[in-house]
């Protein structure tokens, strides 16, 4: 294979589709005759929803239906709910019975002639229920906390190794700390949203948000007993997504249904407040308990973490395995537990598990090298692990100590000095954090179709997203190499269920896994091409498809990305206001396809481990059980002022094992960490220790 393209930093080929607003998003598909949903939500956190009165909503011409469990069949009628993200337990499916398990639970649909119309007469549907009490409180609930299923395909937390107890009772240093987090909730800019095209015979074609065209197909066949050809879903454009649009969502189920009552197209898109009642980063309590001989040699890991689950579904995250993966410790111990909560299911939120595990970790290794008076990098040298310390097994490759040694060149970690307090300049406190990052180097199995066609021009496609991550400029760059042709004879087609078959778009597994079928079956074409030269045939079209499975040699490795993250931060002394003046992150992902949109990626990371670190909380007023903050106005994410410099630098791998393309996935390695750098520079910076995300201004002054 050449490389003329890989490794470029191609600008975005979709991007002047996007600036220009020629791309389309689920709900902007012009559609004859459409009629508009909007959901109304309910009110309480538990209990049973007494009576339903529509009678002004339906008296408004041009309001064609509401949509309530009193009227709507019953669907899955039997087998298994597709649904290739799901936690163990019954997924929730809306309007099939009077009982309300969250607040903000979608309960009656309105289905009228335009949007406003839906909007105002959902205003006029009245609900009177019947409350019980609810518990939204995890700290409450945190003594009903218990082992969870494993959600698969992720394994069970690893079990104990040697005697942390012992090790702690007796270590020269110690420290023990709890940290708590907010949930956090997925705001993409483009919210959930729908338009569903009644095709007349019957069937369905579907725009929708998503992160898996063919994970919503799969799910409206098995809840409403479609054959797949009934149903196609497209989603060519995705204005954000970073885990939600992993499961499909209520509104694509609630249009459907609509449609499905008027025999007529529908449009239905969720409000910002309505994004909320959606899957988010669970609500968490920690432990961290760590002992370390004088020298810094850690003797015992303790890592504890209880997160919240739903009624109905466990789901549960892979929180402290990361305590026992990454530094070389003989006494170590792990537990995670969930607890339920009348709260709708958390869910996949970008780097799941590593961003809340890490932040702990990484917050509580800081801790313990101010009891060591040892530097931080130092003490994350002294326990380097050169093998996987879970299972042994060697690293596909791990350059994490390259990461750490320019990470810290490039950001001056040189010129800190240790004692907090120390770097004041005048009223603004300086502070300098460091932390570890690490997520899964993933490979699933997928594939993709290439057709050559006799102008010299090749299709290339496969039913994967480009949640705005660069997935149509990088299966491009793959296409363009494995095939020999300039790069625009290619074109890359995704978000289309008859595409050839992909996995989500998530996990950063998208490079490694379509990547990698995208690059054999344009390896296949263009074998097929030579092949037919030789026989002297005539230019005809060819068209190949390949499936991949995980790399065979990924068995005997383990296989991660690594970053180091500094971050500087300048607190005010006064007023207690902090400012992410610099970060830098050094990340090991073996190759980079392209580098600028690999770059894009972990600055977003970077953006939102701001957030998580000084913003975002989701915050639940527990007398109704409800989520207070749900817009904009109240929900804080970091917007430009927040953001100063960032610096990414890639310590690129040559690495044969991971996947034939030796990308490691970059969607996700960006966040890890930075919150916990952030946070261990404000310590730094103002000596305060906080424990309790985010670190607001009342907490440090
Ligand atoms: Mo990512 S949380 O796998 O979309």
């Amino acid at each position: 294979m050449t490389t003329a393209y890989i490794g470029q930093p191609l600008s975005r080929l979709d991007g002047p589709a996007k600036v220009s607003g020629k791309a389309k998003y689920a709900f902007e598909y012009d559609v004859p005759n459409v009629a508009y949903a909007y959901v109304v939500s309910s009110s309480i956190a538990r209990g049973r929803i007494k009576r339903v009165d529509a009678t002004a909503a339906l008296q408004l011409p041009g309001v064609l239906q509401v949509l309530t469990h009193e009227n709507t069949p019953r669907v899955a009628p039997k087998g298994e709910i597709v649904d290739d993200a799901r936690s163990p337990g019954v997924p929730f499916i809306p309007l099939q019975s009077d009982e309300v398990l969250f607040n903000h639970q979608p309960v009656a649909l309105v289905v009228a002639e335009s949007f406003e119309l839906a909007r105002y007469a959902a205003s006029l549907v009245r609900i009177d229920y019947d409350a019980v009490d609810h518990a939204t409180d995890l700290k409450a609930a945190s003594g009903r906390a218990y082992v969870p299923k494993p959600r698969a395909p992720l394994p069970p937390t690893p079990k104990p190794r040697g005697d942390a107890a012992k090790a702690l009772a007796a270590a020269a240093v110690h420290v023990d700390v709890e940290y708590t987090a907010p949930a956090e909730h997925h705001n993409p800019m483009e919210p959930f949203a729908t338009t569903v095209v009644w095709e007349g015979d019957g069937k369905l074609t579907l725009y929708d948000k998503t992160q898996g065209v063919q994970n919503v197909q799969g799910y409206l066949c098995s809840v409403f007993a479609y054959s797949k050809e009934d149903v196609r879903v497209l989603s060519p454009f995705v204005g954000g997504a970073f885990g939600a649009g992993l499961r499909p969502q209520y509104q694509a189920f609630l249009a459907v249904l609509a449609a499905r009552a008027l025999k007529r197209s529908v449009k239905l898109s969720l409000t910002r407040q309505q994004m909320f009642s959606l899957h988010y980063r669970p609500f968490v309590w920690q432990r961290v308990a760590l002992s370390a001989a004088p020298d810094g040699k850690l003797d015992a890991i303790v890592h504890e973490a209880i997160t919240n689950t739903s009624r109905f579904e466990d789901y549960s995250e892979q929180i402290v395995p990361w305590s026992g993966l990454l530094y070389q410790c003989e006494n170590v111990t792990l537990d995670n537990r969930v607890t339920k909560l009348d709260l709708n299911t958390p869910g996949d939120v970008r780097a799941p598990g590593a961003s809340w595990g890490l932040y702990a970790l990484e917050c509580a290794m800081d801790e313990l090298a101010v009891a060591l008076r040892m530097d931080p990098v130092d003490l994350r040298l002294k326990n380097y692990a050169d093998r996987d310390q879970i299972d042994r097994r060697a690293f596909s490759s791990k350059s994490l100590r390259e990461c750490y040694r320019l990470g810290a060149e490039r950001f001056g970690w040189g010129r800190r000095t240790s004692n907090p307090r120390s770097m004041r300049e005048g009223n603004t406190l300086v502070g300098m954090g460091m932390a570890t990052g690490a997520w899964d180097a993933f490979q699933v199995p997928a594939s993709a179709r290439c057709v050559l066609n006799a102008d010299g021009t090749a299709t290339v496609s496969s039913a994967t997203e480009d949640i705005g991550t660069g997935t149509y400029t990088v299966m491009t760059q793959i296409a363009a190499d494995a095939l020999g042709l300039p790069i625009d004879r290619v074109t890359f087609k995704l978000g289309d269920s008859q595409l050839p078959e992909a996995p989500l778009e998530g996990g950063s597994f998208t490079v490694s896994s379509v990547g990698s079928a995208v690059r054999a079956a344009c390896e296949k074409a263009r074998a097929r091409m030579v092949a037919d030269e030789q026989r002297g045939g005539k230019a005809t079209v060819i068209d190949e498809q390949a499936s991949t499975m995980p790399s065979p040699r990924r068995k005997d490795a383990s296989c991660y990305c690594h970053s180091a993250v500094f971050a500087e931060v300048r607190v005010d002394e006064d007023l207690g206001t902090i400012q992410v003046a610099r970060v830098v992150t050094a990340v090991a992902p073996g190759r980079v396809i392209n580098p600028r949109t690999a770059r894009s990626q972990v600055m977003g990371g970077i953006v939102w481990g701001i957030g998580m670190a000084l913003e975002e909380e989701s915050v639940i007023d527990q007398t109704f059980g409800r989520i207070m903050n749900h817009s904009f106005g109240e929900y804080h994410v970091p917007v430009n002022a927040d953001i100063h410099d960032i610096d990414v630098i890639f310590v690129e791998e040559q690495d044969e094992i991971v996947n034939p393309l030796g990308a490691k996935g970059l969607g996700e390695i960006g966040v890890v960490g930075v919150a916990a750098a952030i946070a261990n520079a404000v310590f730094h910076a103002t000596g305060k220790r906080v424990r309790d995300l985010p670190i607001t201004l009342d907490k440090v002054i």
